[in-house]
């Protein structure tokens, strides 16, 4: 399909005007503070008197149909090197709050890279995911890697040695995913190292019990491996209320012909950085923030996710002094993932969440296989989530029961999962079932 036909049903969305439901008009008056702070965001988000638009409210946004119109006629280098970039970089530059220093060329020098997936084998299936700079498909696969090596057969389904094995498994994954996991074009990851399945049984000795391995756990030493050559990097209507989430979305696509799509895309917070380019009609991410705070840690080691390293420093946003480099990308934990068994499509699966996806993932993935659940009850059962420190679990886990026994084996209990999880299976029947998760009100679609 040409760009044109690509982008005509968000031209008409845009042109046309949607429906705010009662999720999104709660977003924006959550944020409204934020969102009246920048006059082009107020103006579409704001009645004129600075009120939140309530429910039911039809949104038009001419200015975002007029550039996709743009975009369709002239090509994507509009937004990269046109006329769009300029009133980007004006919209950075001049911003009433924390004006940021993005320049043409930052834009322009931007590249969408073609990377090679992460992989490995858990019980037989072949997992893929998405690399570097994401935490997210190394991370998933760390742990299942370390799940591997449990009898889960033994634990029923969140018993008390369920949720134990998944929070520690969790901990001592994210113990590599925090020292190591960055823009790999930037500092060294070891990505062949962290999924060797003999540094996983290594790193699963920590795990001797059901009690809490104490957090934070230490980033272990994952062995370098001879490596092989790389490979070269290189509408219909629908008439429901609009539920796609305004920060990060991820949607799961098998087709006729079981070609699998498993997207994640994220403008980070709930309205990114609530900068929207005037005269353009989209809003500008704040996905920097998902950079390291700080450039060392307390022994002043560099830390692999600053925005910060050898080549090329200059300045960014985060400020002039800053021995800052451009172009890396923040690390981020989006876990878009792909599975196969027996060659055969199985299972495309991801979610939002910041860093939780990878452990929202995580529990959807040992569900299905580890406890045969069909996919919607899969997405659909409280989750255990943990990130090198206390777990939270998913209200209706959070009984004085389970509590109070993980409370005795060392581990600091929270409830508040959220994450919005979208997957579709190809059944042994060889049926597409479709789950959304029922946490977001998404709806899974057949057709
Ligand atoms: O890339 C990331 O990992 C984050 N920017 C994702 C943020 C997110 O999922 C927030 N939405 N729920």
């Amino acid at each position: 399909m040409s760009l044109e036909e690509v982008l005509q049903p968000a031209i008409d969305l845009a042109r046309d005007g949607y429906t705010i439901d009662s999720y999104f008009s709660e977003q924006i008056a959550d944020n409204a503070e934020r969102i009246a702070m920048f006059p082009a965001t107020a103006a579409l988000y704001l009645d004129p008197d600075g009120n939140p638009w309530p429910e039911g409210t039809v949104i038009v946004n001419d200015d975002l149909a007029n550039t996709f119109e743009l975009i369709a006629s002239d090509g994507i280098s509009v937004f990269y090197e046109g006329e769009i970039a300029a009133d980007i970089v004006d919209a950075v530059q001049n911003a009433p709050v924390n004006p940021g220093m993005m320049e043409l060329n930052d834009l322009a020098n931007y590249r969408a890279v073609r990377r090679q997936p992460v992989t490995t084998n858990y019980r037989g299936y072949d997992v893929y995911g998405m690399n570097m700079p994401t935490s997210g498909g190394t991370t998933l696969m760390m742990m299942l890697n370390l799940l591997e090596g449990f009898d889960m057969e033994n634990m029923e389904w969140g018993s008390l040695d369920m949720v134990s094995t998944l929070a520690n498994v969790q901990n001592v994954a994210f113990a590599d995913r925090n020292q190591y996991m960055a823009d790999a074009d930037f500092v060294d990851v070891n990505v062949d190292g962290l999924l060797d399945k003999a540094y996983a049984r290594e790193r699963r000795s920590l795990i001797q019990s059901f009690s809490a391995v104490s957090t934070p756990v230490d980033p272990g030493q994952p062995p370098v491996i001879e490596l092989e050559e790389a490979a070269e990097e290189t509408s219909y209507a629908i008439d429901w209320d609009d539920t796609e989430s305004t920060s990060t979305t991820h949607f799961s696509i098998v087709d006729k012909d079981r070609n699998m799509v498993s997207v994640t895309t994220t403008i980070e917070l709930l309205f990114g950085s609530a900068v929207l380019v005037p005269g353009r009609g989209f809003l500008l991410n704040n996905e920097l923030t998902d950079f390291s705070f700080a450039f060392e840690d307390e022994q002043g080691n560099s830390i692999a996710n600053a925005p910060t390293g050898e080549r090329a420093p200059r300045r960014t946003a985060l400020g002039e002094d800053a021995a800052t480099e451009g172009g890396k990308r923040p690390r981020s934990s989006m876990a878009p993932t792909l599975i196969l068994h027996n060659g055969t499509p199985f299972m495309a699966v991801g979610s939002p969440g910041g860093s939780r996806i990878i452990g929202y993932v995580f529990n959807v993935i040992v569900n299905v296989i580890d406890y045969e659940l069909d996919i919607q009850s899969a997405v659909n059962v409280p989750r255990i989530v943990a990130r090198n420190g206390g777990i939270t679990l998913d209200t209706e886990l959070f009984t004085l029961e389970l509590t109070g026994g993980l409370t005795a084996r060392g581990f600091s209990v929270s409830d508040g999962n959220t994450g919005s999880v979208q997957a579709v299976l190809v059944g042994p029947d060889g049926l597409l079932y479709g789950a959304a998760d029922p946490r977001r009100q998404g709806v899974a679609l057949g057709h």
